[in-house]
């Protein structure tokens, strides 16, 4: 087997790269920064390296996966581009955003990374170590977030590492991610396009691009997953998450947005702010590592104050709904 006994943390510089690319063509595993998370990053055309992501994720394989793509020439070769996609990817790529389009006759992303769906999701991600690191590969790179399916996503190396030390060959340190929060996932694929997962680009800039607000996301329950993205628990620290809250209860970890202050917040375990000027992008930027430093106190609770709905607020807001819902 090809299970490493430790995971290796590489460098963001030529030999970091080239070791990194290496692994993958050998059908190994190695996660990659991008502008919004880590990716745990395995060949997309290899169905065994995309089953070793799923099995070192725990995650299940009815959930299909994003490949990752140097450039839009190279995602034209593996999905198909209507109007609307074109002009998507045109405005947002490199960038958070993720296109749901039908596959190509000619996909290379196999069966397995697609969960057998007819549609493939691309993405060309805004990292200049990984799309050097996707130059020098060559093929499109599988890529779910680098957390155990169900966890809060990583935004830095050491959270991949907490998550998945041992179970990947290595991890590719690129520091903290800009973004925090994952891609905006939008379906252009039959009737017009559908929103499937808020992220970073937010729906004013779709709507900017398209000329209509468009559709979704659809609420979806565990019963009913369309993927884990979409499971209605998922994000979650080992705490319990409260939402909206305006009362503190005693000993609560409590995640304060801009100036609002909830009742009794003096009894709180332990306290952050994700932007004390309350700027959305900022508290994006902060979140996952954030819910991860007060899972760390130890408080059975994390208390949330309530963050508005515009811009970057609805997919903080998305994330935060998940790691509330009852597990
Ligand atoms: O920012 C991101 O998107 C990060 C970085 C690493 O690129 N990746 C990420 O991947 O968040 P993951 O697997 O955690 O989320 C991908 C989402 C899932 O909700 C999945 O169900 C959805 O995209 N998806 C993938 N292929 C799809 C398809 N063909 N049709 C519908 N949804 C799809
Ligand atoms: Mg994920």
């Amino acid at each position: 087997s090809t299970v490493p006994a430790g995971t290796k943390l590489l460098r963001p510089d030529d030999a970091g790269i080239a070791e990194a690319a290496a692994i993958l063509r050998a059908g190994g595993l190695v996660a990659f920064p991008t502008e919004t998370v880590y990716g745990l990053g395995g060949d997309a055309t290899d169905p065994a390296a995309v089953a070793g992501i799923y099995a070192a994720k725990a995650r299940p394989s009815f959930n299909p996966l994003i490949a990752h793509v140097h450039d839009a020439a190279a995602a034209r070769i593996q999905g198909v581009f209507g109007d609307e996609a074109s002009r998507l990817a045109d405005a947002f790529w490199p960038g958070p955003l993720t296109l749901v389009v039908p596959a190509s006759a000619e996909t290379r992303v196999c069966d397995l990374a697609r969960a057998g769906l007819p549609s493939v999701a691309l993405r060309v991600p805004d990292d200049d170590a990984t799309r050097a690191l996707l130059a020098a590969f060559g093929r499109p790179l599988a890529g779910p977030s680098a957390n155990r399916s169900g966890r809060v996503s990583p935004t830095r190396a050491a959270h991949v590492l907490a998550d998945l030390d041992g179970r990947i060959a290595a991890v590719l340190d690129g520091g903290d991610t800009q973004v925090g929060l994952e891609s905006t996932v939008i379906a252009c694929l039959a009737g017009p396009a559908r929103l499937l997962r808020p992220g970073g680009i937010t729906r004013d800039r779709l709507r900017a691009i398209l000329g209509y607000d468009p559709a979704g996301p659809e609420t979806t329950d565990a019963e009913a997953p369309v993927g884990p993205g979409l499971l209605a628990s998922h994000y979650a620290p080992n705490a319990r998450v409260r939402l909206d809250v305006t009362r503190v209860a005693p000993g609560e970890a409590l995640l304060l947005f801009g100036s609002f202050l909830p009742e009794g917040q003096e009894t709180a375990r332990a306290r952050l702010n994700l932007s004390p000027a309350g700027n959305p992008a900022e508290a994006a930027a902060r979140l996952f590592g954030a819910l991860r430093e007060l899972d760390a106190s130890g408080a059975p609770t994390i208390a949330v104050a309530p963050i508005p709905p515009d811009g970057l607020g609805e997919a903080i807001r998305d994330r935060l709904v998940r790691a509330a819902a009852p597990r």
